[in-house]
């Protein structure tokens, strides 16, 4: 039998974690840039998709570029993150379907010409993979703000022109400052949101 993990870490990845507001100075190493993504891959998406495609602002011509797109109080923090990532979608995902889902490359044939199935099934599942992204960064103790505040199209123009890659949100990535967290929100009790039948 698998045994439980520690309050430690569960605290870490969920009762405990926040969206921060901004950053201590602590650089984050490009390492970890591959850490976090080499854990989130292995969350599971439909026939394997893996319809996630990122793009690392590292470099303060990319932040700046991504900051110039965002809305609001969010340029800000993506000019002052150590690192901000846009979580995009490869609308065309089903191209690699034989590769990977090789048990049933058919699997490729579900797809074919069915323009809205695979919009859904790209949202559903790349915003799954945002999901493995914020428990990985937890995981290896960092934080992220997590935003949908931007321009798409402009967003969609500036890093994925001529592609069929769309932009599904985007993140800061750091070590957080616990100074400028806002005061915890609550959340739903099992009671109000679960039905047992
Ligand atoms: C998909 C998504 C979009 C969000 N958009 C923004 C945003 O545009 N700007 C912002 O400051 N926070 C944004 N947030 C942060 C949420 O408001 C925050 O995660 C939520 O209130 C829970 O806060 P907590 O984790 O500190 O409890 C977003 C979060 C998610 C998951």
């Amino acid at each position: 039998m698998t045994l439980p993990l520690s309050d430690e870490v569960l605290d870490r990845v969920f009762r405990r974690a926040r969206t921060v507001n901004s950053y201590t100075d602590r650089p984050v190493s490009p390492q970890v840039l591959r850490e976090i993504y080499d854990l989130l891959k292995w969350g599971p998406t439909s026939t394997n998709q893996c319809p996630l495609r990122i793009v690392w602002c590292v470099s303060e011509p990319a932040k700046a570029r991504l900051a110039a797109l965002c809305a609001g109080g969010n340029a800000e923090k993506v000019l002052r993150a150590p690192v901000s990532a846009v979580l995009a979608m490869d609308l065309a995902f089903y191209r690699h379907i034989p590769r990977l889902f090789p048990h049933v490359p058919d699997a490729q044939s579900w797809y074919s010409g069915q323009d809205e199935m695979i919009k859904e099934s790209a949202l559903r599942n790349s915003s799954l993979q945002g999901a493995y992204f914020i428990i990985a960064a937890r995981l290896l103790g960092l934080d992220c703000n997590p935003m949908s505040g931007f321009d798409e199209g402009k967003i969609n123009d500036t890093f994925f022109a001529d592609t069929p890659t769309r932009v599904n949100f985007i993140t800061t990535l750091g070590y957080g400052d616990p100074a400028t967290l806002y005061p915890g929100a609550p959340r739903f009790d099992f009671e109000e949101v679960n039905t047992l039948l």
